[in-house]
């Protein structure tokens, strides 16, 4: 008999970036209160678990991704005890809580990073400080770029520099030292006590790099900077064989706890067998797949990227991951409402190019629900990021002077970053803050549109042929259908038809610029269009079952 599978295998985990989910105290900010108002929304959803964006003490120069204390909860968020409360109350309901770990760097208001400026002794030995280049020391120590534009290295009062990854406020860790080490393994431990199910590791590709911080040497590659994608592992700040030696002790620390304790890696490596190296039996639970994400709405390629996360998460015996969207990238919508690519999105750094063409939104919500049905079909473990249950595009025209990503400056005011896809949620009402904030007069962090009423969760909720209730139908029925009918097999289909079998089921979904017959006797369980029973119209994805 097959053993038993963990939930973190096949579960639906919805992503919380807490920032805009909903505001208990009327700051315009989500925070704790808001969060635990809204955990029957997240139950009625169906959802398995949720992973909350950073949720500590940060100076915000990276909204939450610059930690300065790892082990409190952020002033403008809530306290201690609401967290506590928090995971307490979405146990009840039979939701699981993963918190996102930043170990990569550090915020530059961190005890730690304020001692190396202060110079106090071996102080900068846990970051990467060093003497520049020329004859003065005043070019940077290496060629590395920031993943947010500019050099990634700032200099300090004293002549010498520090590295960043990303925004100088985030300085870098150095991992080769013992303390660093064994002060996540503490933190870890601080969470696990107070209940936390698991952590989605930020930029676990980074913390080691190759020794000596040598120049990235492909000046093709060196040439892109803004991109944790193009460098993959063929830089030297990336996907390092000894980073794997450091989620070895993260997973000693998981396994010490019951209920079991899981880890998520954000790794953007190069291939999928690259990332089934952090998967290993000793290492980390699951990673992203990023693939799904920048596959252009095109039957072959969604074909070839499902077989691939599939077969590379088998040969570790990890579940495969899908991820439509997440804060870092351009909403699901938006991304299918222009013309598709032949290729994987290369980045989404590519936010300018996209941006010349006009968006057909409506086109783009076609396309997002039938991707969402397809999602939910697979095998494995689904992430669904806040308001893609709502069908949310991303909004392209934030105000220049209210704009917040750092990548906006950084960039030099060239890419405007990720912005678009943060907007605070709308819950209800007509106009902002459509319930985000209790108090009607409150102004959102960043504002919404004057046009989302039709696409708020009580718009929605009304509505049985909305995208929320699409949503709350597909993972109503996922467990039944899905969630533990087996291998993958694909059907033979028309061209631009993706179908595949699992079980007693089937998922077909029409990428093509035909309406198809569905076969015969199929009976449809759940379409993303409404009235689909023997015809599959262009851009719509049903679940049938054949007996
Ligand atoms: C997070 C980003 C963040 C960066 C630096 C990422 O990959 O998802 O939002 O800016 O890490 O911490």
């Amino acid at each position: 008999m097959a053993p038993e599978q963990s939930w973190w295998q096949t579960a639906v985990v919805y992503q919380v970036y807490i920032r805009s989910f909903a505001d208990g105290n009327g700051d315009g900010i989500g925070d704790i209160e808001g969060l635990r108002a809204k955990l029957a929304y997240l139950g009625r959803l169906g959802v398995d678990a949720i992973w909350i964006n950073p949720w500590y003490p940060s100076p915000m120069a990276d909204a939450g991704y610059d930690v300065s204390d790892y082990r409190d909860i952020e002033p403008s968020y809530g306290t201690l005890d609401e967290a506590q409360s928090l995971i307490a109350e979405a146990h009840d309901l039979g939701i699981r809580v993963i918190l996102d770990i930043v170990p990569n760097h550090t915020s530059d208001q961190h005890v730690w990073f304020k001692a190396a400026l202060a110079d106090d002794p071996g102080a900068r030995d846990r970051y990467h400080f060093t003497s520049g280049r020329g004859d003065d020391g005043s070019e940077p120590p290496n060629n590395w770029q920031s993943i947010f534009g500019g050099p990634a290295w700032t200099r300090v009062a004293d002549g010498s520099w520090y590295l960043h990854l990303f925004a100088p406020e985030q300085p870098d860790l150095n991992w080769d030292h013992p303390e660093v080490r064994a002060e996540f393994e503490d933190v870890l431990s601080f969470w696990f006590e107070r209940g936390v199910d698991g952590f989605r590791i930020d930029v676990a590709h980074g913390l080691v790099k190759v020794p000596g911080l040598p120049d990235g040497v492909d000046p093709s590659v060196d040439a892109v900077p803004h991109s944790m994608l193009v460098f993959g592992d063929q830089h030297p700040a990336w996907d390092q064989d000894g980073v794997h030696e450091v989620y070895r002790g993260w997973r000693a620390v998981a396994d010490r706890y019951t209920p079991e304790r899981i880890f998520i890696a954000e790794a953007w490596v190069s291939s999928n067998e690259r990332l089934a190296r952090y998967l290993r039996p000793d290492e980390l639970h699951t990673a992203f797949q990023f693939d799904f994400l920048r596959s252009p709405w095109r039957a072959e390629k969604l074909r070839e990227v499902i077989d691939d996360a599939i077969g590379s998460a088998a040969s570790v015996g990890a579940p495969p991951t899908w991820v439509l969207s997440n804060h870092d990238v351009t909403r699901t919508v938006t991304r299918f409402s222009r013309s598709q690519p032949d290729q994987l999105v290369e980045t989404d750094w590519e936010r300018a190019r996209w941006a010349r063409e006009e968006p057909d939104h409506e086109l783009g919500r076609k396309r997002a629900r039938a991707a969402a049905l397809v999602q939910l079909a697979l095998p494995g473990t689904a992430y669904v990021y806040q308001g893609e249950e709502l069908a949310l595009e991303e909004i392209e025209d934030v105000p220049d002077d209210l704009r917040q990503d750092p990548t906006w400056v950084q960039s030099g005011y060239t890419d405007v970053g990720r912005d678009g896809c943060r907007i605070p949620l709308p819950w209800k009402d007509t106009a902002p803050p459509y319930g985000f904030a209790g108090d009607p007069a409150a102004v959102t962090w960043l504002p919404q549109p004057d046009h989302w009423a039709p696409h708020s969760v009580e718009a929605q909720e009304r509505d049985s042929a909305s995208t929320l209730s699409l949503y709350r139908d597909a993972l109503e029925l996922r467990p039944t259908l899905w969630r533990d009918a087996g291998d993958l097999k694909w059907l033979t289909a028309p061209d631009g038809v993706v179908a595949f079998e699992r079980g007693a089921s089937q998922c077909w979904v029409n990428i093509s610029t035909a309406d198809v017959d569905l076969p015969h006797g199929a009976v449809v369980v759940l379409a993303s269009v409404p009235g689909v029973e023997t015809t599959l119209p262009v851009d719509t994805a049903v679940w049938v079952r054949t007996e």
